[in-house]
């Protein structure tokens, strides 16, 4: 099982914090966000990792992890030019997915409180894909799945106006090698992006397309107030734990 890190983005909804650096690498609480996903890919059992960010900020990175020795693990980097969609990952990541399984994480996703679920599925995971779920209030901002009366899915919106369940799909993704092949055959949306809706809709087609809910904590980053929100909640964690 290969890992990548989905670290780019424009970040323009959190202006003037993310003018002159990344969204991924500003502080929660004591550590860049950047930390975080990488730690739960860490705590999966996922050793062999890519990086992938925007041509200004990749620095930043290598600067920040390096090679990933100081974690026990190898961490390479490549280049996203534009932000053309979270599916575009698996076309920069070809050669580095190869012929293996691969476990994407966004890089403003935290997850935490329950890491051996999350290294359960992973560890275990054969074929397919598989999605972790959370339920929340609101879900209008994520991509959102609907269930028939079993449970299964059976369809998946991004950003759904009128959400048709209240669970939220998380920045965190399990994958087949067929992945690579399915994200070259998606056309960018009406916003020019490879949307990863469409590649979950591929993986749903086949009847591929596996979830569960996550049952820790899932912290968004968004807004300044889920920002300062994420913040609090891990500083409290990590004092609770200390
Ligand atoms: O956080 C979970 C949500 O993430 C999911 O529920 C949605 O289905 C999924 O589309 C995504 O929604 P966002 O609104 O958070 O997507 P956003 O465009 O903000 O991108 C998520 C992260 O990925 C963000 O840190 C920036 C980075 N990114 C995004 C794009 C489009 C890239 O590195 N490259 C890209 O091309």
């Amino acid at each position: 099982m290969r890992g990548i890190i989905l670290a780019g983005g424009s970040g323009t909804r959190l202006h003037p914090l993310t003018r002159v650096t990344s969204k991924q690498l500003l502080p929660i609480y004591d550590k860049p966000m950047v930390f975080y996903p990488l730690q739960t890919l860490i705590d999966s059992g996922i050793e062999d990792i890519l990086l992938i960010s925007d041509p200004v900020n990749i620095g930043n990175f290598v600067k920040l992890l390096g090679s990933g020795k100081d974690f026990n693990i190898k961490i390479t980097y490549e280049v996203q030019d534009k932000p053309e969609g979270l599916a575009q990952a698996f076309l920069i990541g070809e050669n580095f997915i190869g012929n293996n399984n691969v476990t994407m994480i966004l890089g403003d996703n935290l997850f935490t409180g329950n890491e051996n679920f999350l290294k359960n599925v992973i560890q275990n995971f054969k074929n397919g894909a598989h999605i972790f779920l959370k339920e929340i209030e609101d879900p209008r901002a994520s991509g959102v799945p609907e269930f028939d009366q079993q449970g299964n899915i059976i369809s998946i919106e991004e950003k759904p106006k009128n959400p048709k369940s209240n669970f939220a799909i998380s920045g965190l993704y399990v994958y087949d090698q067929t992945v690579v092949a399915k994200a070259k055959t998606l056309k960018p949306s009406a916003r020019g992006e490879l949307e990863i809706v469409d590649l979950h809709n591929l993986y749903l087609k086949e009847d591929n397309l596996k979830h569960s809910v996550y049952q820790g904590y899932w912290l968004d980053t968004g807004t300044f107030d889920s920002l300062l929100a994420a913040s609090n909640k891990i500083a409290e964690l990590s004092k609770k734990n200390n």
